[in-house]
């Protein structure tokens, strides 16, 4: 009995630690994921606009706006650590120095962005057809333009 209690604490204690390894990653590593990040949320964007131009499915506009949210809301800031302000070798970056000294606008752009996320999120979740999102949808892309013109270069 003791084994098999001391074998699933250890099982536990390394499950923890390979989660706190996995959180940490390289600088290259954050910058590849956020963008990866990016990416993922404009593919959704793409789906939402595709949906509002032509046959509408709240599934599935429900769905690419759910993920966008999940991703505005898991805390994106951690993947512009140390290090992570310009290009390291071929792994290259469009952040803007800005983005790392002006924090009061960075959290004001993100906080906007956050608040878009959820709401086109709540209004998929109810929609009954494009009418119901089309506002929601305008304004989330309104915040993803405003960080990229103060902190994202061309
Ligand atoms: C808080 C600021 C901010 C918000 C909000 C934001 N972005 Fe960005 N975005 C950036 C920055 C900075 C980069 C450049 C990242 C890099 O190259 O390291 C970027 C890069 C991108 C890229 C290029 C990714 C790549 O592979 O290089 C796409 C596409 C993109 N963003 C789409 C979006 C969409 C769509 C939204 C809204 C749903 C959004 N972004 C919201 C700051 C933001």
């Amino acid at each position: 009995m003791q084994k098999v209690i001391s074998l699933a604490a250890l099982t536990l204690a390394l499950a923890v630690a390979g989660n706190a390894a996995a959180a940490e990653l390289t600088p290259e590593e954050q910058i590849l994921t956020r963008q990866a990040g990016y990416s993922f949320m404009s593919w959704n964007m793409g789906k939402i606009k595709a949906n509002l131009e032509g046959d509408f499915s709240q599934q599935q506009v429900a769905a690419a706006a759910d993920a966008i949210a999940g991703i505005a809301n898991s805390g994106m800031g951690a993947l512009y650590g140390p290090g992570t302000a310009k290009d390291i070798g071929d792994v290259k970056t469009r952040v803007k120095p800005e983005l790392f000294t002006e924090q009061e606008e960075v959290g004001k752009v993100a906080r906007n962005f956050i608040q878009a996320a959820n709401s086109m999120a709540e209004a998929a979740a109810m929609a009954e057809g494009k009418g119901d999102v089309k506002d929601a949808f305008t304004k989330l892309g309104e915040s993803c333009k405003a960080c990229h013109d103060k902190f994202r270069k061309d």
